[in-house]
């Protein structure tokens, strides 16, 4: 048997982009590469959990002991994410959404015109870790935060507004962390506390913030 800090629970874990249809061939969509969520993944089986692993368009390998469900859009990572989220005890958001999509996917590829300027109508995509906290019987949620600028007050914005039990904030503007890197340094923001966690791989970040979260998970219930 698993003895494990996480054994018997159900993680769910969203990895990677999304990509929103313009057109049959384009796309909006940003540079997650996925590692940070795979990574969690990864860590969450080592500590015993059942792990979904709801990824976007990613370069990496289905990993294995885990279920993993591959979606294109925003939307399609709403309905993965909630998809027997009943038996789910941990959810940790770490995919990078796309905030908006186009208002309508062209049925055809969009021709070049002779305009210069050409306009695009976009729509706010749903928030997926938000829906996930508002549920009466919320597992443990855990977003992510990127942040550019004042790291802390963004993240614990996001803690708020978005009824979360943990962030884990990561600077996107340092070189060689965050988005498509290999490593990542982050700052845990819970309503009482904050921890920095220093630059490593995302790997060894990995089993760090599932130690963490894993705790915290346990002192709630
Ligand atoms: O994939 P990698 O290349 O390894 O890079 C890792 C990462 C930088 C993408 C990752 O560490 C990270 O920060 N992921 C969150 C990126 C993001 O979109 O952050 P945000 O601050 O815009 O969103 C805040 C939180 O809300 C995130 O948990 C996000 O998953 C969630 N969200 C956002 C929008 C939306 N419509 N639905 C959501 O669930």
């Amino acid at each position: 048997f698993d003895t494990g800090v996480l054994a018997g629970k159900t993680v769910y874990i969203t990895a990677g982009p999304t990509r929103e249809p313009l057109d049959p061939v384009r796309y909006i969509s940003n540079h997650s590469s996925g590692k940070m969520g795979y990574a969690l993944a990864e860590a969450a089986v080592d500590a015993g959990a059942r792990v979904r692993l709801i990824s976007g368009p990613v370069n990496l390998p289905a990993p294995a002991r885990m279920e993993r469900v591959l979606v294109e859009t925003a939307e399609d990572m709403l309905e993965a994410s909630l998809e027997g989220i009943d038996g789910c005890d941990i959810f940790i958001a770490a995919a990078a959404v796309a905030d908006y999509r186009p208002t309508a996917v062209a049925e055809h590829k969009i021709k070049k015109g002779a305009e210069e300027i050409m306009e695009l109508h976009l729509v706010k995509n749903p928030d997926i870790v938000a829906t996930v906290a508002g549920r009466p019987d919320k597992p443990f949620t855990v977003g992510f935060a990127a942040e550019t600028r004042d790291l802390v007050d963004y993240a614990r914005g996001k803690l708020e507004r978005k009824n979360l039990d943990l962030v884990v904030a990561n600077d996107v503007s340092a070189p060689g962390i965050g988005f498509n890197s290999n490593e990542n340094a982050v700052t845990l923001v819970s309503r009482d506390s904050e921890l920095s966690l220093p630059q490593t791989s995302k790997r060894q970040l990995a089993s760090q913030l599932i130690r963490h979260i894993a705790e915290r998970y346990t002192q709630t219930r």
